[in-house]
């Protein structure tokens, strides 16, 4: 795509350079020397570019990636390709064309249609992921001949990662660029197709929406689906096609020579880009420990978070010998350079020209590349890079070895040496290479007929993820008479020893032995003495990878027998039900549905409108508080981490640190001008450690320096000597040392437990425990703040990205002692909070502002995102103990309980999490007799904190948990247990509140007619009756979320209303935009106050000076508090304007403000809103904590792959009751983006800390701390199915025009997953003979699911009650 004609043509010239440069935008740059430190995500950023955002800094969320073009000689033609910036040196695109974001489109000069659709589309929220989004799309449009498949497309996120809205809005906006193929979807024919009519792309079902454009009129009851938009030009600028505006390659690329490279960069660092194998070898004997480079995606992850400091680098992208890609008689030749997606390419189509038998092995890369990380890294990660870096896990590597492959391996001298791949790698990260040798290209054989290969691999997330384990396997066979014997075999693993694991005895056990049944059962047997794995090896997990191999070998023993059964015969074949452990995971493009009302009043309050701030935000023009520009003079802070769980502090030597280049302060809590005691409810946390630390991360001090790596340079050269003492690791140390937070012990009381379980009505009584795992909240936007002083730090003003301006103010002004009306915190918009942010930003605002205010200088402090996971603490792991009492029939009627939050170093809000879990542990039941004793433990871990629920979450889980178990017990469907002890009108809690208005049997119906839950339960029956190793399962969950905060005076807010004279509103409120649409909310309510269009109305900024005491952006309730509050200030506008409007009719709403100005008439007003009718008294243990509750339930079906764990959702549809919604498109984006984060919590996120269970790791380090081991939802783990509906004719009476809140009730509903995925390995189980409840903790991860379905594989490693470990 892309007007590129005269590219090929201009080409053919080529000129000498004299500059090293690089086009960006279009616009032509000299790149200076000096810069080969520098990644070109700092360069963008640095010269104003800030679309592009840093998110991770090692290429793991896609935040940051930008279009390369360039001019490839000798295929002449321009290629174009999306890559990750952070990872991309500066220097490596000399001579390319680098376009960002704000190179597709701007607000002013017009939206692309993709940032046009994906605006439209409501896919971006919080909008911090959405220009990697953008570029991913751009790119892959921009390299494509005729328009990509559906498949394709969605393919090519997956190195995008959005924490907010579940994908779905973005795979919908993107859809529409594709080439339709409407057999794709579910089994309609496009034959079957009405004229006009063809396959939404939201619904998979045949209708007429994409006829209609998103300005037809609105109906009261509409799907999503009439909103499609046609990607056809920049139409509301000019008319004009988008291809004539697309920024052409600029044409001195194109007649522009490639030079040789030798730059320098801080600390004397060296470039080098030789561009002959003559030039590069004479190198790397000048310098025999240069690094080699060429996507820099293993170089670069290891300078920049390892800090390994590398002198000598030499880039060998573009030296041809190393860029072969050879079809020969006899194989493969790939030059050791070539990238990976152009590896992948060659064997898509080597593999449809040559025999089948030829490119078994082709088959099996193409295979494995395809999970081999996201599109950005594959663009431009190599071959030679990922065999010469020899990790234990690399996806390739026991590929070649299993496929016969051989290294050339070229010395200094020019001499060449060949060694087969088996023999070449030595030991962890060793290889057979001398210093003066470089890898110079791969030799991969045809296989012979009969030699099949095979590759596995087995992650925690099927989508960019680096292996737990893979493998590559291959036998040759020869047909002896009826049988088939093994006349060559090689076997080889990644992930289980410290290098790629040839299996030799294996190896050695198979040649020449029949393949059939024995030599199946006699390879088992063999195999575990091929793989050592110590029990403490790093990465864990050891029965899981163990069980792994011999689930792989047994697939591969299958699949080699089915294949042979395809040609020819074979004596024992495979049994129909054994296929399933063989047939691969495809994925259908996404199939959705979003089914609500309309309910207008007004203007603008009940319409689907587009979030506020969309069409910043898909430009890149949106700023957050990294992209804003930094004052003259400013520096850049970096903290001082503790690195143990729990010392002494003897000395701290900064010595070193102050001589560090760009050094400028150092400050700790001698040097605090106020107090160093912080906290949000107690006083119990210190700015800067000044005699103990309490957990690794905790802040001892802090460094500024002229620039951000400098700052962390100097910071990592403090030399902090401590006196170790003994740490408290779980909750269960801490339950054993009964080390709680002081006075957070509560009790909650109905009924008489004691006498319930001594009566007779209790027929049957379980006990058991819930280990609930933590979640990180991996906001794309990391903490940050920018600080600054007035008047010699009279005045303290900050940008800080909070979802609690007003605490950043009171910690800011608490720790410099100066009065809170001196000190601003402002948020324009936040990438993203979750609870996170709301009171954890305090002490990183607080920490900048004591230099800022020190020196009188401005400092910024933007945590990289291991630092944020280390030290901002997640949401809290619980523990749950539980007796229940119940009927025959299922109904519960005494629950007696005990949950323990795991609370960290300091109380934060732990005290309030606990309590949410405790109010909410009984999710939707009846329960008459109820006790419920809570305690926050204090554990050496950072301060867990808010997270998108607040505890509400983990106490449902401990409920569903022991309803499930019942279920079993009694041999009943768990769905029949949940509606006998189902919550009605009128049912009284165990807290003393009544429900009113319950809509819990309403959602729950319309869900199970609508999933035709009978029905599928006998289709599931029926699968998994005819697979033995895939197993389907199904559940349906309710919730009930109450909605306040259950702090009495936080449920206030205040909002300003300023009219101006022009007819437009400027409103400003409390709350703080996440990409939660708060403020298109707000705006909606203001614009239907004053019965004038949404776009006269708008809301900047939230700030201390403009509405102050502001309670934080958090519990579900904003909405309902802060629209309340701004319609409380329109209404008093509107009655001081009322004397004017009755005298006669203006023209418009601009006429009246005019005519009421010229009276003299106040056009501001600050609105106020208290919710009413709460409270709640922990000394009786009753009251009404929520102003009402808000009712949703979810249907699940999952499949599992009971060999290895691994799962995908293939249906979801969750059914909420959000009254009539306030904008129902931001509250289904709300629903879906709770619900894929859910899933993350339930079946995908782990959170692994040192500590007993996990004694590799340091103790009281957190091992998951960025995005390449800790796995947020992929666009890949969305369900195949996913639709949302929204209850229709029910007002809610407690809210701001009859809505209800809706940002963490729908969190819950993806545990209808875990229950599915719990309900597939019960099918599982009950082939070997294991019936009954089993123990099963979230998250559901593959290891978890694999060793809960038991059988032969697992037997040789574990017992039937092994429980796989969790910190918690
Ligand atoms: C987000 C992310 C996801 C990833 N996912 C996966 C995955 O799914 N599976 C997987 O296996 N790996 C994965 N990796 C690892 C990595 O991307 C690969 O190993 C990649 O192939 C390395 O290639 P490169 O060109 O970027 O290497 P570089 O970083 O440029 O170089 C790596 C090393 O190879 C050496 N080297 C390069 N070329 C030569 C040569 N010709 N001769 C001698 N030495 C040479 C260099 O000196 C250096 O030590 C991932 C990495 C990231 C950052
Ligand atoms: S910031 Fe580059 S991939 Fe995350
Ligand atoms: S919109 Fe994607 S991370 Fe927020």
């Amino acid at each position: 795509m892309g007007s590129l004609k005269k590219e090929e043509e201009m080409g053919q010239i080529a000129e000498e350079p004299k500059d090293a440069i690089l086009y960006v935008n279009g616009v032509r740059r000299v790149l200076p020397d000096g810069f080969a430190h520098f990644t070109l995500l700092e360069y963008l950023r640095d010269v104003g570019l800030t679309g592009t955002k840093l998110g991770c800094g090692e290429g793991g969320c896609g935040a940051c990636t930008v279009m390369i073009s360039l001019y490839d000689r000798k295929m002449k033609k321009c290629m174009h390709y999306a890559v990750n910036a952070c990872l991309t040196p500066l220097y490596s695109v000399e001579g390319m064309h680098v376009i960002t974001v704000e190179g597709v489109g701007n607000h002013k000069r017009g939206l692309h249609p993709i940032q046009e659709s994906l605006a439209r589309s409501h896919g971006s929220q919080c909008g911090f992921c959405t220009p990697g989004f953008i570029m991913s799309l751009h790119a892959l449009l921009r390299s494509s001949e005729t328009p990509p498949t559906e498949e394709k497309i969605e393919e090519s996120l997956a190195g995008n990662l959005c924490r907010c809205t579940g994908y779905r809005p973005i795979v919908d906006a993107f859809r529409v660029f594709s080439k339709t193929n409407d057999a794709l979807y579910s089994d309609i024919s496009s034959l079957s197709l009405q004229e006009g009519e063809f396959i939404c792309p939201s619904t998979g079902k045949p209708c007429s929406c994409g006829s209609k454009t998103v300005n037809d009129v609105v109906t009261d009851d509409q799907s999503i689906c009439s909103t499609r938009y046609k990607p056809l030009s920049y139409s509301e600028v000019d008319g004009s096609t988008y291809t004539d505006k697309e920024l052409i390659f600029p044409p001195e690329l194109l007649r522009r020579k490639l030079s040789p490279l030798n730059l320098s960069g801080l600390g004397g660092l060296k470039w080098y880009r030789p561009l002959t194998i003559k030039d590069l070898l004479e190198l790397k004997e000048k310098y025999p420990t240069a690094k080699l480079l060429v996507g820099n995606t293993e170089v670069g992850v290891e300078m920049r978070l390892k800090r390994i400091p590398y002198q000598v680098l030499i880039s060998v992208a573009h030296v041809p010998e190393l860029n072969i890609l050879n079809v020969k008689d006899d194989g493969i030749e790939i030059g050791a350079a070539v990238r990976l997606t152009e590896l992948l390419n060659l064997f898509r189509e080597v593999v449809t020209q040559r025999p089948a038998y030829e490119t078994s092995a082709c088959k099996a890369f193409i295979e494995q590349l395809k999970w081999f990380a996201g599109t950005q890294i594959r663009n431009v990660a190599s071959v030679g890079g990922n065999v010469c870096t020899a990790s234990p896990i690399s996806d390739l590597n026991p590929l070649w070895m299993a496929t016969r492959a051989k290294f050339l391996i070229i010395n200094c001298n020019g001499n060449i040496r060949t060694t087969l791949a088996e023999n070449f790698f030595l030991g962890y990260r060793k290889v057979d290479l001398n210093s003066n040798e470089i890898l110079l290209s791969i030799f991969l054989p045809w296989t012979r007929p009969f030699e099949y290969v095979k590759e596995f691999k087995q992650a925690h997330r099927r989508d960019d993820d680096i292996a737990i384990v893979n493998a590559g396997m291959r036998v040759y066979l020869e047909e002896k008479g009826e049988e088939w014997v093994v006349s060559d075999a090689s076997v080889a693993f990644g992930g289980v020893a410290p290098l790629s694991l040839c299996a030799i005895k294996t190896n050695e056990f198979l040649i020449g032995k029949e393949w059939n049944q024995n030599v199946l059962q006699g390879a088992l047997n063999v195999l575990p003495a091929d793989i050592v794995l110590k029990e403490d090896a790093p990465g864990g997990m050891v029965e899981f990878r163990r069980s792994l191999t011999l689930s792989f070998f047994f697939k591969f023993f299958l699949w080699v027998s089915h294949q042979i059964e395809e040609n020819k015969s074979i004596k024992e074949s495979v049994p129909l039900s054994h296929l399933s452990a063989i047939n691969s995971f495809h994925r259908p493009p996404l199939v959705a549905s979003q089914d609500y009302e309309i309910r207008k009043h007004g203007t603008s309050v009940g319409s689907p409108e587009v979030h506020l701030s969309a069409r910043l935000q898909v430009t890149g023009e949106a700023e957050y508080t990294d992209d804003t520009p930094m004052p003259p003079n400013s520096l850049h802070a970096a903290l001082v981490l503790s690195k143990k769980p729990h010392a002494r502090i003897l000395s701290i030597d900064d010595l070193s640190a102050k001589s560090s280049p760009g050094f400028a302060g150092i400050f700790f809590a001698k040097d605090v001008p106020g107090s160093n005691k912080i906290g949000p409810v107690v006083l119990d946390e210190e700015l800067f450690a000044s005699e103990f630390v309490t957990c690794v991360g905790q802040v001892i001090g802090i460094v500024v320096a002229d620039t951000h790596e400098n700052a962390k340079l100097a910071a990592g050269k403090v030399h902090v000597e401590y006196e170790e003492l003994p740490a408290i690791l779980s909750i269960e140390e801490a339950v054993s040392a009964k080390s709680f937070h002081p006075n957070s012990q509560k009790f909650m009381r109905k009924g008489d437990v004691d006498l319930c379980f001594q009566s007779d009505q209790c027929e049957k009584i379980i006990e058991g425990r819930v280990e609930v795992g933590g979640q990180e909240h991996f906001y794309l936007e990391t903490h940050s703040s920018l600080v600054w002083t007035m008047d010699c730090g009279n005045e303290v003003h900050m940008i800080s990205s909070t979802q609690a301006p007003q605490k950043n103010q009171k910690y800011v002004s608490h720790v410099l002692g100066l009065p809170m009306s001196k000190v601003v915190c402002k948020t324009k918009r936040i990438g993203g909070g979750f609870g996170g942010k709301e009171t954890r930003s305090g002490f990183i605002a607080a920490a900048a502002a004591v230099p800022s205010y020190l020196m009188n200088r401005p400092v910024k402090l933007t945590l990289d995102r291991d630092i944020d996971m280390i030290t901002s603490g997640q949401r809290h792991s619980f523990l749950g103990k539980y007796k229940v009492g119940f009927t025959k029939k299922g109904k519960a009627l005494a629950l007696d309980l005990e949950i323990y939050n795991n609370a960290g170093n300091s109380l934060d809000l732990s005290l309030a999490i606990l309590e949410r879990a405790m109010f909410h542990s009984d999710n939707v039941y009846e329960i008459p007799n109820v006790r419920i004793f809570g305690s926050v433990c204090f554990t050496n871990f950072p301060s867990n904190t808010a997270f998108r629920g607040f505890g509400g979450p983990q106490g449902m889980l401990i409920a569903e948990n022991w309803i499930h178990r019942i279920a079993l017990e009694l041999k009943k469907s768990p769905e029949e247990i949940r509606e006998i002890n189902f919550q009605g009108e009128g049912s009284i809690l165990h807290y003393g509140q009544q429900l009113e208005h319950c809509t819990l049997a309403q959602v729950w119906n319309e869900l199970k007619v609508s999933c035709d839950f009978l029905k599928v339960r006998e289709e599931v029956d029926e699968f998994n009756l005819h697979n033995r190793w895939k197993k389907r399962g199904i559940a349906m969950v309710p919730t009930k979320f109450g909605i306040s905060f259950t702090t009495k005076f936080m449920n206030q807010a205040g909002a300003l209303v300023n009219v101006y004279t022009d007819g437009t509103v400027l409103v400003s409120h409390g709350g703080v935009e996440m990409g939660q649409g708060l403020h298109t909310k707000v705006a909606q309510v203001a614009a239907s106050a004053f019965n004038i269009p949404l776009s006269s109305v708008f809301i900047s900024e939230t700030s201390t000076d403009k509405v102050p005491n502001a309670s934080p952006t958090a519990a579900s309730a904003s909405s309902d508090m802060y629209a309340a509050a701004a319609l409380d200030a329109c209404e008093q506008i509107k009655a001081r304007m009322e004397p004017i409007a009755s005298q006669r009719n203006f023209g418009s709403f601009a006429e009246l403000v005019s005519a009421c100005y010229m009276e003299r008439i106040d056009l501001s007003a600050h609105g106020f809103y208290i919710t009413p009718d709460i409270g709640f008294d922990w000394s009786t243990g009753k009251g009404k904590p929520f102003s009402y509750y808000t009712y949703g339930a979810a249907f699940a079906e999952v499949e599992i792959d009971t060999l290895t764990g691994d799962f995908h959702t293939r249906t979801a549809n969750v059914f909420m009751d959000l009254g009539y919604s306030l904008n129902p498109a931001i509250d289904v984006g709300q629903v879906e983006g709770a619900f894929i984060q859910g899933l993350g919590w339930v079946a995908l996120e782990e959170l692994k800390w040192g500590d007993a269970s996990h004694k590799w790791i340091r103790p009281g380090c957190l091992y998951t701390c960025g995005p390449g081991s800790y796995k947020i939802p992929s666009l890949n783990d969305i369900p195949f199915k996913f639709n949302v509906s929204l209850l229709k004719g029910n007002p809610n009476v407690k809210a701001i025009h009859s809505s209800k809140a809706v940002g963490e009730p729908p969190f819950f509903m993806a545990s209808s997953v875990f229950f599915a995925i719990k309900d597939a390995i019960l099918a599982a189980r009950a082939e070997t003979g294991h019936t009954g409840w089993f123990p099963l903790d979230n998250p559901a991860t593959p290891e978890r699911i694999r060793m809960s379905c038991l059988d032969e594989f697992t037997a040789p490693f574990i017992s039937s009650d092994f429980h796989p470990k969790l910190s918690v």
